[in-house]
Formats: structure tokens, sequence, C-alpha cells
């Protein structure tokens, strides 16, 4: 990835990504002046605004904020208020979204989606209700301690779900039939099975269901992409995408000299008060067979899904956006539980080589190696957090690199590794911008760039990572329907809606599938369409307790 390369390589590659991605807005604005087609919106707004001004999201991801509040906020659920619910609950913007209640079965999860996170951690995400809604958050907000009566609550419009995986599906098809909007947190289910019984129950009732890939609302990856799709890269042969963490104690065991696994964020501590609540009734109650179930539902297979649903979903969505949304060819998989000792059934290392069609690829070949063939590669491993998480995206003009959904960093290629090449930025005349490697400088597109990324909604100085953007998109379109806006349908919807959470899901879930079967599978069509029955993980059957 780019941890490997010197500070001044990636001011450079900075420099060079924020260059072009001004001469692409550029480009739009001459087109715009001699043709008077509102191509791309978002990129007039961040031109006109000048260099300093940060684009707004709303109006790069095609929303309009200023129709909020006057449009009233959408009232909303969330359900699950564990790590991933304080995220949302401290992303989202009460202009558009107004939480009104809230379920979880854990007591300290209950209390925790309270609380300012960032009082203690300046890091943290997690601003909590009282952040938002001041210190009588808890007197204002109706708690339920089944989310069947969250459902049921007649003034809720939109749910969001950030529960564990084996309960995405019936969640989500729950709230859907109780005539609310849906943000689901990703991975979209548990099986293929399940996917396609949500995109059928949204399609019947009418209601919005979007699935939390926050990528797609990143204006970081969306500049990215641009620079893709305007074949800055040149042929794209190759994706090497990863995420890595080094979950080893600091010290090796002095007697033995092996390294032991420490706690990991997959294994947190059982909390004593959820302890003392739950433990006597966990099984009848609340779908789980053990408290340790319950609080570690990532390391089981029933309840979660291992490394690629949890991380390697996210960057594979990255990988086939960049790829033009193309579905892979075949995935081939090794991995296992290689490192830890303890009851977990997930695995701690995985490597996936996945196939993508190329452009000229030639589908009465597609037997044969010798045809237009895009390779990504994905690893995920628990021993070494050298490289952290990104995708290095390598064409045959340039490389992208996308870090820990916060840097990008563009290369030409000409000479050596390109890694000290400054990229030429072109705009003529409104065709598409023209960006090539070469020595000199063209600095004024740079200011483009700090516009291209924007802010996350606690003020970090960071590009926001999306989560904020989803949920003011997803009330925007929730609010265009109500105005009576239904034909429009084709653009009112989710970024990431059922169908394209699925695709994302049959990669994850066919690789797990590759993985335990030592094979290489290949994709068929019939597994994206809803109405279909076939999946490609048959033998993933539902194990229910009650
Ligand atoms: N988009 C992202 O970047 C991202 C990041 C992290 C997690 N996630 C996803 O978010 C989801 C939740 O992950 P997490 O890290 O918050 O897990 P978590 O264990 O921290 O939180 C889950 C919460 O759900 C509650 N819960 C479980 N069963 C329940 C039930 N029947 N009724 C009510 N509450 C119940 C638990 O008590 C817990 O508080 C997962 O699907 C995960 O993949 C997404």
């Amino acid at each position: 990835m780019s941890l490997d390369m010197t500070p001044e390589q990636k001011e450079l590659g900075k420099t060079n990504f924020n260059r072009a991605v001004g001469k692409l807005a550029e480009a739009d604005q001459q087109a715009h002046e001699r043709d008077g087609v509102n191509r791309r919106r978002f990129m007039q707004g961040l031109i006109a605004a000048g260099a300093t001004v940060p684009v707004s999201a709303a109006a790069y991801f095609g929303y309009r904020s200023h129709d909020f509040p006057r449009m009233r906020p959408v009232k909303a659920g969330i359900i699950g208020c564990g790590d991933e619910g304080g995220v949302l609950v401290g992303e989202h913007n009460p202009d558009f979204v107004k939480f009104v209640a809230y379920s979880d079965i854990r007591p300290s999860n209950r209390r925790r989606i309270f609380e300012d996170e960032k009082r203690t951690n300046a890091n943290s995400p997690r601003r909590g209700f009282k952040y938002h809604y001041g210190n009588d958050a808890p007197n204002q907000l109706r708690r339920y301690d089944n989310y069947r009566d969250l459902l049921a609550d007649p003034e809720i419009e939109m749910v969001v779900i950030a529960l564990p995986l084996h309960l995405h599906a019936e969640a989500s098809i729950q709230a859907l039939e109780a005539g609310k909007h849906v943000l689901c947190e990703k991975l979209m289910a548990w099986n293929i099975n399940q996917c396609k019984r949500m995109i059928q129950v949204a399609d019947r009732t009418g209601k919005l269901l979007s699935i939390g890939h926050q990528r797609h609302y990143s204006m970081l990856y969306a500049h990215a992409n641009e620079m893709v799709q305007n074949g800055a890269l040149g042929d794209i042969k190759h994706i090497r995408a990863l995420w890595h963490r080094q979950n080893v104690r600091p010290n090796p065991d002095a007697a033995t000299r092996v390294q032991r696994p420490m706690l990991d964020s997959w294994y947190p501590i059982i909390p004593a008060d959820d302890k003392a609540e739950l433990e006597a009734n966990i099984r009848p109650q609340h779908y789980y067979k053990s408290m340790e179930e319950l609080v570690r539902w990532r390391l089981f297979n029933r309840t979660g899904g291992g490394l690629m649903a949890e991380l390697g979903s996210h960057q594979l969505d990255a990988c086939s956006i960049f790829l033009g949304k193309r579905r892979p060819l075949s995935v081939t998989a090794v991995g296992g539980k290689h490192f830890y000792t303890d009851n977990r059934e997930v695995e701690d290392h995985v490597y996936c080589i996945f196939e993508f069609p190329g452009p000229n690829f030639v589908r009465e070949n597609a037997a044969s190696r010798n045809n237009d063939i895009i390779t990504v590669t994905y690893s995920s491993i628990s021993t070494n957090g050298f490289e952290p998480y990104g995708e290095c995206v390598m064409g045959s003009k340039g490389t992208l690199v996308v870090e820990m959904e916060q840097n990008a960093y563009l290369y030409g290629i000409s000479g050596g590794t390109g890694r000290n090449t400054e990229v030429t930025a072109t705009s003529t005349g409104g065709r598409a911008a023209v960006i090539d490697a070469s020595s000199s400088t063209d600095a004024p597109g740079a200011r483009g760039a700090q516009a291209a990324t924007g802010q996350n909604a606690i003020g970090q100085n960071a590009p926001s990572r999306g989560y904020r953007e989803e949920m003011e998109h997803l009330a925007y379109c929730i609010r265009m329907l109500n105005q009576g806006m239904e034909t429009d349908r084709e653009t009112l919807k989710p970024r990431c809606d059922g169908r394209g959470a699925m695709a994302d899901a049959i990669m994850a879930l066919t690789a797990n599938k590759a993985m335990r079967d030592r094979s290489r599978i290949t994709f068929l069509d019939d597994w994206y369409d809803a109405a279909s029955a076939a999946i490609p993980d048959a033998e993933m059957v539902e194990e229910v307790v009650n």
C-alpha cells in the first residue's frame, strides 16, 4: 500500500490527486459553458465555490440540504446501540434525521448510546444522543427492550439497524413490513437467500432499503472514482486491497518466546451488568445461545460472517465501484484460523483472488486464461498491521492509492515505480480532462482538492467517511417520495440499495465458500437476480435459536 512510501512521495501523490480533481472540475465547467449542459453539478459547485470553501456533499450526491429542516426531519428509531450504532448516532444530522426511539438488549449499550465519548477520547466519533439533544435526551427518546415494539411505534418513519449480522434480514424485513424505511448496516445479510427476501419485501412494500456501505457516500472515493473512470490510470489490470491488523501482544511470552494473541476488538469483555441482567434468560429471549455469542457475535458462524463480511465486503465494494460496478468472474480463496487458539469459529487470516472482466473481455472465450481479465487480490490478517487498510489501483498509465478512507494518492508511471512522478492535468475546451505523467507542475488545479474531501460531522479535520451523508440522503429520498415524487423513483433511491449491496454480499460470501471448500468458484448471473432461487451459498442454512 503506501506506508512504505517516503513523506515526500506521499505529499507528491496527494498533490497529484488534488490537481487532477481540480482539472476534472475545470473540464466540467468548460463543458457547461460551451454546451450549457449541466453534466456534473457537484464539480461546478466546487469551482464556483473557489478554492477554500468545502464543496457541499449534498450537492455532490444530488440532494438539497437547504430543504431541511423546513421539510421536517425524518423521525427515526435505532435498533442496536453498540459500537456502530454509536458511530451512526454520532454522525447523524438532526436537521435531516431526528431519533425518537432506540432499542438494545444490553444495558451497558443502552447507557453508552447517550454518552459523548469525544469528551474523553478526542478521536471518538461516538457523540451520543446527549450531544445532539441535550442532557435531557434520556427523557426525550423512547426505549424499547424488544425491537418489535419499536417497529410498531407509529411516529417512526425510518429505522436504522446496527445489529449483529444474523439479525439484519429479520429486522429489516419486519421493519419494511411495518411500513418503515430502512438503513441496515453491512453486510446486507448472513446469506444470499436473505438478501433476496429483503429486496423482494422492499419492492413489494415500496419502502426504501439502504445498506451501510458508506464508501458510496465518501467524496474521497467519489473523486478517486472520477479519476479512474476518466481514464487517468489507463488500462487497469490489477487492484490490490487489504485490511491488516496486529492483534498480538507486544512482548513475546518469556518462557516460550511465542507471541500470544491479545484481546482484540472482536473479543470484547462481557460487561458485568449485561451478564447480571441477561445471562439467565439469554437463550429464549434474544436469538443467542450464550452471553458470549451476543457480545462476541463476530467470532461465530451462526451470528457473523468472518473477515470477508466485516472487512472484505467494504473493500470489494470499493474495487467493484472502481471497475464500473462489474461483477467478478471467479474467486479463489484460502484462509483459516491460523493464529488464535480461543474458541472462535471464524478465520483470522484470509487471502482471495478475484478475476473481473476487463472492458475488452470476450464472453465466448470465458474459459480461456488469455482474455481481458482484471485481477483483484484481497487479504485480511490479524498478526501484522504494517499496512493497515486501503486499495491500490494499478493501471498502465498510473497508480491510485486510497488509504484508510482518509487519503488518496495519484502517481504517473513514467520511469521506474512512478512514485516520484508528478502528474500533469489539463482541461481542454470542455473535453474530458487529460491527466498524464509528466515532470511539470500545474499548481492551480490543486485548489480543488481540499474542497474535494469535505469534513465529517464532528468537526474533525478529515474527510467524511460517508456515514452522515448516507443518512442525509435517505432522509431526503423519504421526504421527496412523501411529497409525491414517485415518478422519480429511479433517482430517489439510496446509492447503495438492496441490489447493489447484494452484489457485495455475493462477493464476500462466495469468497468464504471458496475458502471453506479450497476451490475456485465461477460467479453466475442468476445469483444477482432477486427473483431467482439461484444462490452461491446453499449450504448456509439458518439455525434459529428460540
Ligand atoms: N459500516 C461500517 O463501517 C461498520 C463498522 C462496524 C460495524 N458495522 C456493522 O454494524 C453492525 C453492528 O456492529 P457493532 O460493531 O455495532 O456490534 P456491537 O456488538 O457493538 O453492537 C450490536 C448491538 O446490537 C445489540 N443487539 C443484539 N441483538 C439484539 C436484539 N435482538 N435486539 C436489540 N438489540 C440487540 C447488542 O446488544 C449490541 O449493543 C454489524 O452488522 C457490523 O458489521 C459496520
